[in-house]
């Protein structure tokens, strides 16, 4: 059976409240009945309410872009996987380059994270990615594998029916460089032997996987044709409703 592709849009730091939701007001027309794909819209989290309140009753969900992996606690900043379901998210980014760079994310925090929005019934978005040197290097394979690896220690087939996995190499991201369809299917291909190493043949096989890098309206047709890539996840170009609806409607 096909994968459905989903189509996520990552705000990472831009938009207010007011913001968010003059977007969605204006995105959702334009994909209005929309149903081939699944759409993802995820915003800052002082953004999550509005968004969720003007894309009620709607084919478009929302999302975080991180959580804690604990339930509560002293936690300064951070937030939990039940506090994203109490205002109403269904998915979650998880181990995106930049808090990878930025926040001191690493593979273990990955697990522990994933391990909560599983169990939490979230949709988690896991990404990966090779930095430039490491491609540069002939590391990709390495890298990606030791990423999946380390993302999926001691988690069932069962618990992970609803992973996602967006493969964004780090050096396309914002850069207006993209990877072509064969590095992204060749890339996904290796990610999805190490879904079915850990999970079985069967989840491997519905496992959707991204791509993330500079998708634009331009390329996202290319891309969304390669048989290997399940949907995007799109920064910049999300940002704008109508930008972001081409995509989603490529
Ligand atoms: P970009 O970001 O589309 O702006 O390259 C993608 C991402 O970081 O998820």
């Amino acid at each position: 059976m096909a994968r459905k592709k989903l189509m996520a849009a990552n705000w990472k730091m831009y938009k207010t409240p007011n913001q968010a939701r003059e977007f969605i007001q204006q995105f959702l027309p334009l994909v209005h009945g929309h149903t081939r794909d699944e759409i993802v819209v995820c915003p800052p989290f002082v953004n999550l309410s509005a968004a969720i309140e003007a894309a009620k009753e709607s084919n478009v969900a929302i999302g975080g872009q991180n959580l804690h992996w604990e339930k509560e606690g002293a936690y300064t900043g951070e937030t939990s996987a039940g506090m994203l379901l109490a205002v109403g998210c269904t998915h979650v980014i998880i181990g995106h380059s930049e808090r990878r760079q930025y926040f001191g994310e690493t593979d273990d925090t990955v697990n522990l994270k994933l391990k909560t929005a599983l169990e939490a019934g979230l949709t988690p978005i896991v990404c990966v990615g090779e930095v430039l040197e490491e491609r540069e290097a002939n590391l990709t394979e390495d890298v990606l594998r030791r990423q999946c690896l380390r993302a999926f220690h001691a988690i069932s087939a069962k618990k992970a029916a609803k992973l996602v996995i967006a493969y964004e190499p780090v050096w396309a991201i914002g850069t207006g460089k993209t990877a072509t369809p064969q590095m992204a299917a060749d890339a996904h291909l290796l990610i999805r032997g190490e879904a079915a190493k850990a999970f079985g043949q069967e989840l491997s096989n519905q496992l959707r996987i991204l791509y993330g890098g500079s998708v634009k309206q331009e390329n996202a047709k290319t891309l969304m044709s390669e048989q290997e890539i399940d949907g995007a996840l799109v920064g910049g170009a999300s940002l704008d409703p109508k930008s972001f609806a081409a995509i989603v409607k490529y």
